[in-house]
Formats: C-alpha cells, sequence, structure tokens
C-alpha cells in the first residue's frame, strides 16, 4: 500500500527505538506502567507494543505478571524481543490491534501507548479489547496531542510541506490527528467501557542529541518511506534540514515541550 502509515519496517524500528525513543517514548511509557501497577493485573496485554518501550516499564513495574506484547510489525517486536532475557514471562506475538487473537475475558489489563492512531478501525479495535478484557478489568492507553500541542511535530510537517507542497507526505498527520476528546468518549462508550478518565499530559523535554532526534523524526517511522517514494530529495539531505530546523525553533540543546492524552476505562465488572 502506498504511504501505509503502519508500516513501521526495514530500518525503521533500529531508528525508532535509539533516536526516538529516549525523548518521545520513555517517560510516557514509565507514566502508563505506574498507572496499570496499581491494579495489580496478574494477566496483561499490551498493543501496539512497538519495540518493547513499554513492555520494559511494564515488567519493571509489574514484576508478577504475564505480559502478552503484540504488535502489527514483526521487525518492530524483533527489537523488543532482545529487551528481554529467558524467563521474564512475556509471550511476543504478531497482532492486529483490531482482530485480536485472544479468547474473551483472557485479561484483567490492556495497555497501549501511542498505537491507536494508526489502527485503521479504532472503534473495532476499543471492542476488542474490551472482548479481550474480564469484567472489571481496565484499558489504559495514550495518544498524541495536535501539532499546536507538539511544536517539534509541527516543525517536521512544516518542513515536509515546503519540499513537497502537493502530494505532500501524510505520516505526520496521522500520529498527531487523534487527539480530540469527545469522539474517542463516545466510541469507548459504544465498545461498553465505563468510568473513563483523561488526563493531558504535558512534558517539558530538553534533547542533548538533536541530531541524533532529527534522525529518528525522519527515518524511525514511515515518513522515510514516502519520501523515498516521492524523490526529489535525498533523505540525508532532510535530515540535515529538519536538524536546522529543530536547532532554530528550540535551540542547542533543544528545550520542547510533549503533550499527550492519557485515557483510562474500565469494562463493567459482572
Ligand atoms: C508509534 S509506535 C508505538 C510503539 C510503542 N507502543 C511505544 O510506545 O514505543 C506505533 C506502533 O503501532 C503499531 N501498529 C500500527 N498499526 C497497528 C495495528 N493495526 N495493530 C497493532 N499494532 C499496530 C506499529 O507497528 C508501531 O509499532
Amino acid at each position: 500500500m502506498r504511504d501505509n502509515p503502519a508500516g513501521f519496517t526495514g530500518g525503521i524500528p533500529e531508528n525508532y527505538d535509539r533516536h526516538l525513543g529516549p525523548v518521545l517514548f520513555a517517560d510516557y511509557a514509565r507514566d502508563l506502567a505506574g498507572r496499570i501497577a496499581g491494579d495489580r493485573p496478574a494477566r496483561l496485554l499490551e498493543t501496539a507494543s512497538g519495540t518493547g518501550i513499554v513492555t520494559r516499564a511494564l515488567r519493571d513495574a509489574i514484576p508478577g505478571a504475564h505480559i502478552t506484547a503484540t504488535d502489527l510489525n514483526p521487525p518492530m517486536l524483533d527489537v523488543a524481543r532482545a529487551k528481554f532475557r529467558t524467563g521474564e514471562q512475556i509471550d511476543f506475538k504478531v497482532a492486529d490491534a483490531g482482530a485480536l487473537p485472544f479468547a474473551d475475558g483472557s485479561f484483567d489489563a490492556a495497555a497501549c501507548q501511542f498505537g491507536v492512531m494508526f489502527f485503521t478501525d479504532k472503534d473495532r479495535s476499543y471492542r476488542e479489547v474490551h472482548r479481550v478484557l474480564r469484567p472489571g478489568g481496565r484499558y489504559v492507553f495514550s495518544v498524541w496531542d495536535a501539532h499546536s500541542r507538539n511544536a517539534f511535530a509541527a516543525s517536521v510537517a512544516g518542513l515536509i510541506k515546503e519540499h513537497f507542497p502537493t502530494d505532500t507526505p501524510p505520516f505526520y498527520e496521522i500520529p498527531f490527528g487523534y487527539h480530540r476528546i469527545d469522539p474517542i468518549k463516545d466510541s469507548l462508550e459504544a465498545a461498553g467501557f465505563t468510568a473513563i478518565r483523561v488526563n493531558v499530559l504535558p512534558i517539558d523535554k530538553v534533547v542533548e542529541d538533536i541530531a541524533g532526534f532529527s534522525r529518528g523524526l525522519v527515518f524511525g517511522n514511515p515518513l522515510i518511506d514516502q519520501i523515498k517514494a516521492r524523490g526529489g530529495i535525498a533523505p540525508e539531505a532532510f535530515r540535515a534540514e529538519a536538524e536546522a530546523a529543530l536547532r532554530r525553533s528550540f535551540g542547542s540543546p533543544a528545550r520542547t515541550r510533549l503533550q499527550a492524552i492519557l485515557v483510562e476505562a474500565q469494562k463493567p465488572a459482572g
């Protein structure tokens, strides 16, 4: 599929994990794991686990739980697997969040960090999590807030538009394009969830390795394939321009605010 926003394959997983992980995902992963740890789940499902950044935080925060970590893309899970020793009780499984290969009521809790935006049928994904949770089980997930609340993303999106005013690579619209709270709540309620709580989570981030961050922003997600498909600028030249834009906007080291939206919901008990 051209411009597949869910195509985290090839060299993307390594660049994602190394260059985006510490800046964009590690802090939020610890926060999410802490929220789930309070429930003391024995059987925990993670969807869109990617390279295992959240999985590692969940394992560390909830030592006794059996964790099933799933993702659509096997190359992301290959990077994740390498973060665990044998005996750490993680089952890795390739699975589409819209068609979970688990029996009804299999899990006490479910987690998903920055994955829902990529699910083609989000309502179906909520129904699937609801189905595989036991009554009383909780689903905790996060999405990114808008470009206007994540200036680093707006900066890259602006550069993309400058280089590709027509046939613009659409990737950067996807992860930052699913942040309206009421439609999310409506979808969760339609799937059967209750006790929905929403928190907006800003983080003021200092980025020392701006070259690395720019590498992650260009080579660590499907934008790289969308640039290559169009041609006209070498990916490395585009990355260098992204680095310069980040330095101009945010200084060196770069200081920028990230903002996520964290959603907690429950399957009614009994
Ligand atoms: C931005 S990454 C988030 C990874 C991880 N949760 C983290 O916080 O680092 C998005 C992930 O969603 C996965 N993904 C996209 N569509 C999916 C689907 N339909 N089902 C399961 N995973 C999917 C991608 O393969 C990718 O690993």
